[in-house]
């Protein structure tokens, strides 16, 4: 897609794609000074009408709805249910503890010699992370992997999910549109609040159902299952693959693998162009609440906006040479997280300090790593993702 959001950034930055069905054409932007622009300013580019291309009729939206998709107050209520428990200090916490299952991970996994990095090493380990997070046991990290596939990959066919609808669904009547691994992620979600009602527990779960949202209106059965099943989606792939893109271009260029072995203490820039570089998310959608003027072109009220951000983190009036990866850039200004935004991703500390670690342990364990056989990738236009990644690795 590089050459094709390079095309646009030149050309025809707010750019109007006609699609071939009503109603689902939307307006692309792709340079970094409008998808921050839109991204902060929810009252006129609202995610309340979902946030991926899929056009939803009101049932389905009041069905699906997390607070992904919800504006204003209520959805500072509920990101401010887990918020504390998110922050750069609370992540800090799990520090020791992620150090020692990527010391797992990869004392398990490198050995091996030759082997496919995404299902050694990337797929288990973000997972791995969450299921400390919500306390349920490793042998359950599987399930939650294959459920994450199967909700965001759902377009690339060996992920294939289908839609139900609830007339084919004896057990969830209730839960139109839902595919079958989102009420499989249901059904598990709700166990899991079932026996943590009332306790005393730390873990997300607890926290979820033991607390009243800031503005008093309680969490209804739907506005828990979309939580759930945010935690479960939003931090596995997305880590995953901006894990294995970074592994990819240290292997395509040696020299700054060399770099940052020799001197770990400049990688938490790096992660910050690690991060830029692998771009896990494409994009997401808005649409505006009334008419409006981007770019010169006319928005109208009901248009939907989609932000590129893996444009805006190639766009050459905020990086100099931005194809060029290195690891020593300055002041990385990336949109990975979306940026400015209330929507800015509650996760980013969890993922930097997770892509940190993952590098600090990997790096002085090996001699050398090198790519061995064909790289393949997720059919998607919402993730951008390393399927396979074959590898043959020398130990230290
Ligand atoms: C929101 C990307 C990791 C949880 C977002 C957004 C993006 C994003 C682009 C929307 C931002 C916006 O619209 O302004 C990523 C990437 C990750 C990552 C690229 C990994 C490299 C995580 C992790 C978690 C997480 C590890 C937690 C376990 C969330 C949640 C939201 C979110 C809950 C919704 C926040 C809200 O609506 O207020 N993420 N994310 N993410 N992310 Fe992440």
């Amino acid at each position: 897609p590089w050459r094709m959001f390079h095309t646009l950034r030149e050309n025809d930055p707010v750019h109007w794609q006609p699609e071939p069905e009503p109603n689902s054409g939307f307006w692309a932007l792709t340079r970094h000074a409008d998808i921050v622009a839109v991204d902060r300013d929810p009252e006129t580019f609202t995610s309340a009408r979902f946030t991926n291309l899929e056009e939803l009729d009101d049932d389905q939206i009041a069905i699906r709805r997390s607070m992904l998709e919800t504006d204003g107050m209520r959805h500072v209520a509920l990101r401010r249910l887990l918020q504390k428990q998110f922050t750069p200090r609370a992540i800090a916490e799990y520090g020791t503890f992620l150090r020692g299952l990527t010391a797992k991970t990869l004392d398990a996994a490198l050995p091996k010699g030759t082997f496919d990095f995404v299902r050694e090493i990337s797929a288990d380990f973000p997972i791995n992370v969450l299921a400390r997070m919500l306390d349920v046991p490793d042998s359950d990290t599987e399930k939650l992997i294959d459920w994450g596939n199967r909700i965001i990959g759902n377009t690339d066919p060996d992920y294939a999910d289908v839609l139900l609808h609830s007339a084919e669904s004896e057990q969830y009547r209730d839960l139109p549109f839902r595919s079958p691994a989102s009420l499989e992620v249901f059904a598990y979600g709700r166990e899991l609040a079932e026996r943590r009602r009332g306790g005393a527990g730390t873990d997300l779960v607890s926290r979820l159902v033991n607390q009243t949202p800031a503005d008093g209106v309680a969490l209804t059965q739907a506005d828990f299952d979309n939580y759930f099943l945010l935690l479960v989606v939003a931090g596995n792939e997305t880590t995953r693959h901006a894990i294995s893109h970074t592994m990819l271009a240290l292997m395509q260029h040696p020299e700054q693998m060399a770099r940052l072995r020799d001197d770990l203490s400049i990688m938490p820039d790096a992660v910050e162009e690690f991060l830029r570089w692998a771009s896990p998310v494409y994009h997401f959608r808005r649409t505006a609440t009334r008419d409006a003027e981007l770019g010169g072109k006319r928005i109208r009220e009901g248009d939907k906006v989609v932000l590129w951000f893996a444009s805006g983190n190639r766009d050459e009036a905020v990086f100099e040479d931005p194809y060029r990866f290195d690891v020593t850039r300055k002041n990385v200004d990336h949109v990975t997280f979306g940026k400015g935004g209330p929507h800015f991703c509650l996760g980013n500390a969890l993922a930097r300090l997770e892509m940190r670690i993952m590098f600090e342990e990997l790096l002085p364990r090996i001699a050398d790593i090198r790519l061995a056989g064909d790289v393949s990738r997720v059919r998607s236009n919402f993730v951008n993702g390393i399927k396979e990644l074959p590898v043959t690795v020398t130990l230290a």
